[in-house]
């Protein structure tokens, strides 16, 4: 195996881990790296890439790294900044760029070699750079290039080094598998890399880390959790697992009750299921704060498991504690070295995070993605109606439920502005904005901001460039609904609304009623996710509001609203607006980003 790694060396693009995951995708195993890696543990591989970064390779600021990198006599392939180092190292010239150039670009291919062996030519790429590659090294040759850009593809064939200035690895590049694929043959290796090997190398590597140890694990009953209980099932066997389902009071209907019955019929009998929904409840009583009520909940998970740890007399020396986290976990919480915090994942919370720093914790799914995670159960065997689950976060419905102490707020600007708008772009909704503010990712920052209603007729079309345009244009909103019922929105009020019992029930019979007809109308594979969210509003003084949020996704770091056809919605809306305590639905019509998934 190891002599079929590709080492992704990391000079801080956000792209790096899409990078190392794509030449997995491509069957050979990958591997990120600083850039100051020792020689031996450069050594051991087929390959390296050297990825994008903010830096210029000039400034003084540039990442550190080892030079010896090209002496090893491997073959390397820079990547945008990689590119430029190449250049700069090997006796080019690189010319600081004033005006940075974004977006998608068509490379023109002046001689293909192996590295473009079977791209189209003029395809699409996608380029963001500032520096660009002046004069190219003595031995190298160019291969392609764009309207902007002379260098964008450069070889040196015989020491088998390469450079590309536009991004392979992002989707919007056509043919970007296609070059790291040449670049994969270039390398020699056989692509035989999968799943099966993932698993494999897991499950000795789970084996090696807890020892002698045993592992106390919490099961929500998502995709992710399940899937570690089952791995660590298949490394350990299940005496030497603990494993807790803690009831924290925010779960879906019924959903405690199904985990248990689901895990015992495959065979895995060691889930313990601990009501604490009483504790949960108390430690969030009064909160409005997003950020507060997942560490709140994040820190109290760590707490009562600790507390079962101790009541069972089990000795913390000869356990350590198994998390489900998934890799866009860590990122959106800022946990790696140039992300910003989006949200703070319950996951990652200071309680957590010591334990991680003592070694404490085993995170088997921490680098992959939704889609891997969900590719590795079946490798395990798990049936595909509990693999293909929609994710559900950790803090459950306490996330869905928007909490307020009330009180007024004046946005009639901010009302008059977006109508405004709408009528110079010749858009037939009327816009109103609610007094709720819902969590944003803009410009890969985090965002907190109001949420604007539509009203008019519901051409999904139009709401789609209607909701982009908005959130573009005003700075105050991240999120556009479409009022569903009422159609007409006379008053709205903002309601003082806490994380009670009650108002989950309700929050619980809606969300029942959309997974139910969504299931009816046979599209929750289609949909990737589906929250439903209650908001402290009341519109035309008439009880709380309820959100629709379905999306479609693939990795959840991008999302689009999902339009689901007029006569599911509709089934939804009379099932949902007949709830006691309900007196309106929105549908939610933002893409992520801008807005996030969850509304908090
Ligand atoms: P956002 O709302 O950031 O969510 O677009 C991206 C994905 O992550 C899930 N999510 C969480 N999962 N703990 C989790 O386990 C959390 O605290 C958490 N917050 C968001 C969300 O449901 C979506 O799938």
């Amino acid at each position: 195996m190891d002599n079929e790694r590709i080492l992704v060396l990391d000079f801080g693009s956000q792209y790096t881990h899409l990078l190392a995951r794509r030449v997995r995708q491509l069957g050979a195993y990958s591997e990120i790296l600083a850039p100051t890696a020792s020689r031996e543990e450069l050594e051991n591989c087929r390959g390296i890439i050297l990825s994008g970064g903010p830096a210029s390779v000039y400034a003084e600021n540039a990442p550190k790294f080892n030079p010896e990198i090209f002496k090893l006599g491997k073959p390397i392939l820079g990547l945008c900044y990689g590119l430029q180092l190449i250049a700069k190292e090997m006796g080019g010239k690189v010319k600081r760029g004033s005006v940075k150039e974004y977006g998608t670009a068509k490379v023109k291919i002046a001689k293909k070699g192996k590295l473009l062996n079977n791209v189209k030519d003029n395809s699409v790429a996608w380029m963001s750079h500032g520096d660009k590659v002046e004069k190219i090294p003595p031995q190298f040759e160019n291969l392609a290039s764009t309207n902007d850009c002379e260098f964008a593809a450069i070889a040196n064939p015989e020491k088998k080094i390469f450079g590309l200035q536009f991004h392979p690895e992002v989707t919007h590049t056509e043919e970007g598998m296609k070059v790291l694929g040449n670049f994969l043959d270039i390398c020699g290796c056989e692509k035989k890399w999968g799943m099966k090997n993932y698993l494999e190398e897991k499950v000795e590597e789970i084996r090696k880390e807890v020892g002698g140890r045993k592992v106390f694990l919490l099961v929500s009953g998502g995709v992710d959790s399940t899937i570690v209980l089952a791995l660590l099932h298949r490394a350990l066997g299940g005496e030497k697992i603990y494993a807790m389902h803690v009831d924290n009071g925010f779960m879906r209907k019924d959903e405690s009750r199904t985990v248990k019955e689901e895990l015992d019929k495959l065979g895995m009998n060691e889930l313990n299921v601990f009501d604490a929904s009483k504790q949960f409840l108390g430690a969030v009583k009064g909160v409005t704060d997003p950020e507060d009520k997942r560490k709140i909940i994040g820190n109290l998970f760590v707490e009562i498991a600790d507390m079962q740890i101790k009541e069972l007399s089990l000795n913390p020396d000869e356990w350590i504690l198994g998390q489900g986290t998934i890799y866009p976990d860590t990122i959106e919480t800022g946990g790696t070295k140039n992300a910003d915090l989006i949200k703070t994942h319950h996951n990652r919370v200071k309680a957590i995070q010591e334990l991680i720093d003592k070694g404490k914790i085993i995170e088997p799914l921490k680098l992959l993605y939704k889609d891997e995670v969900r590719e590795l159960g079946q490798e395990l065997g798990l049936p595909l109606n509990l693999v293909n689950r929609h994710p559900f976060p950790g803090p459950g419905l306490a996330i869905r439920a928007l909490c307020s102490d009330g009180g007024e707020e004046n946005l009639d600007e901010l009302g008059k502005k977006a109508n405004k708008l709408l009528k110079e772009w010749g858009f037939n909704f009327r816009a109103v904005p609610l007094p709720v503010k819902a969590v944003g990712v803009q410009g890969d920052e985090r965002s907190y901001r109001n949420v604007l209603a539509l009203e008019g007729k519901m051409n999904c079309k139009e709401l789609e460039e209607c909701s982009t345009k908005l959130t573009n244009s005003l700075g105050e909103i991240n999120r556009v609904v479409f009022a569903l019922a009422p159609e007409k929105i006379e008053s709205v009020k903002l309601l003082k609304k806490h994380l009670t019992k009650d108002r989950l029930d309700l929050l619980r019979e809606a969300d029942a009623i959309s997974m139910e007809e969504l299931s009816n109308a046979g599209l929750d594979e289609e949909v990737w996710q589906f929250p439903t969210v209650i908001i402290p509003v009341e519109v035309n003084g008439d009880g709380e509001s309820i959100v629709l949020r379905p999306v479609l996704s693939r990795e959840a770091m991008t999302a689009r609203f999902a339009v689901l056809p007029r006569e599911v919605i509709a089934k939804m809306v009379e099932r949902i607006t007949s709830l006691e305590g309900v007196g309106a639905v929105f549908y939610d019509v933002t893409h992520k980003p801008p807005a996030t998934i969850e509304w908090e």
